[in-house]
């Protein structure tokens, strides 16, 4: 049985908001107490999106900021930059001999984030799941929480994995490398495991405020569309207040949300910052009008949220602390990575 280890990573783009926060963030802390766990700035990636990056090192330590302001321990856990343990970038080269073109032209948010002319974006772009997969498994992790978007490139990882494990059967058994799994009803000895992604939750992906089909996020125009980690309590009552509703009261019970994706996406939001679940919230609010539930809803938000804003303008004053931390966590990162790397290499003969 492969050890349960949790890996999961944030891109240093742009200014983290409540997506980010209940997708990855508040997720990463919760677990901290029953596993072992690393977190990962993942600055290669970021590349796919803007190559020339001036600010790259500041967003780095931003992200840093809000993974310690948010309450992960870098003591306990590994926190460090991805950059900073090159192994992670070797395996991504191997991953892209053993994953297959079609598999990564099938991935929808290579579709999105390529738009129309496809021929020209990077070949970065293309290859994202596979640096992705390469993060996950250098470390041989069991457990990836994410939000829903990431899904499919989770899936994408297991079929990496797989592969490995099927093309290298042999070498791994004459090595003496594999580890016994369950696939299906099967027990099977392999290389990697079959990582699982964690997504359940009240809110899995956490909608616009203005539009309720479109997933929050930071290359939103419009900054009412979110709210920002860094907004301040003013901020986030005002968004909250102007976020798209509809005229009816709130359901008693779950199945009146179906129809009402903004409804549904508020009464998730309070259930995630809460801890309850959605019922729970119904069971409180239902027959309110969104006049009284808004403001509740921006209280427990400003509760939840000006805390970690408060901490991560406290930890941004010292960026050589957080340099201190990246360093660290890396060198330990640097450790577990080089020692599955030096099995792969010898898995694959070089
Ligand atoms: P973004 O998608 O905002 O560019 P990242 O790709 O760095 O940010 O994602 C960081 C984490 O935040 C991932 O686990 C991703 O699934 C999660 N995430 C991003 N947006 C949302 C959202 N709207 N709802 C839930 N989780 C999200
Ligand atoms: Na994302």
């Amino acid at each position: 049985e492969f050890k349960e280890l949790v890996f999961s990573g944030v891109q240093p783009t742009g200014n983290l908001h409540l997506g980010n926060y209940l997708g990855a963030l508040q997720k990463f802390v919760a677990l901290q107490d029953s596993h072992e766990c690393i977190y990962c700035v993942v600055d290669l990636h970021s590349l796919t999106a803007t190559l020339v990056h001036e600010d790259l090192a500041e967003q780095t330590r931003s992200i840093t900021a809000a993974f310690l302001a948010a309450g992960i321990d870098p003591k306990k856990h590994i926190v460090f930059n991805q950059s900073q343990v090159m192994q992670h970038a070797e395996l991504a080269w191997i991953f892209n001999c053993v994953a297959r073109i079609g598999w990564m032209n099938r991935m929808t948010q290579f579709k999105d984030k390529a738009g129309k002319d496809r021929e020209n974006a990077s070949l970065g772009l293309l290859a994202y799941p596979s640096l992705m997969a390469a993060d996950i498994l250098v470390y041989r992790a069991t457990h990836v929480p994410v939000g829903d978007d990431q899904k499919q490139h989770l899936e994408l990882t297991r079929d990496i994995a797989q592969k490995f494990n099927n093309d290298f059967s042999s070498r791994i058994a004459d090595l003496c490398y594999g580890v016994e799994m369950d696939v299906g009803e099967e027990k099977v000895n392999g290389f990697f495991p079959l990582t699982e992604p964690l997504i359940d939750g009240p809110v899995t992906r956490v909608m616009s405020l203005r539009d309720g089909s479109k997933k929050m996020s930071k290359s939103d125009p419009s900054d009412l569309s979110r709210i920002n980690l860094t907004d301040d309590a003013d901020a986030i009552s005002k968004k909250i207040k102007k976020a798209k509703t509809d005229p009816e009261a709130l359901p008693s019970e779950e199945a009146g949300l179906e129809g009402r994706p903004e409804a549904l996406n508020l009464v998730g939001i309070y259930a995630a910052l809460s801890g309850k679940t959605r019922a729970d919230v119904l069971a409180d609010f239902g027959g309110r009008q969104f006049s009284e539930f808004k403001p509740a809803l921006a209280d427990l938000a400003v509760d939840k949220l000006s805390p970690i804003a408060t901490e991560m303008r406290r930890i941004s004053a010292d960026p050589g602390y957080i340099d201190s931390v990246l360093r660290e966590g890396s060198g330990r990162a640097r450790e577990k990575a080089e020692a599955t790397m030096k099995m792969v290499r010898e898995i694959i003969g070089l």
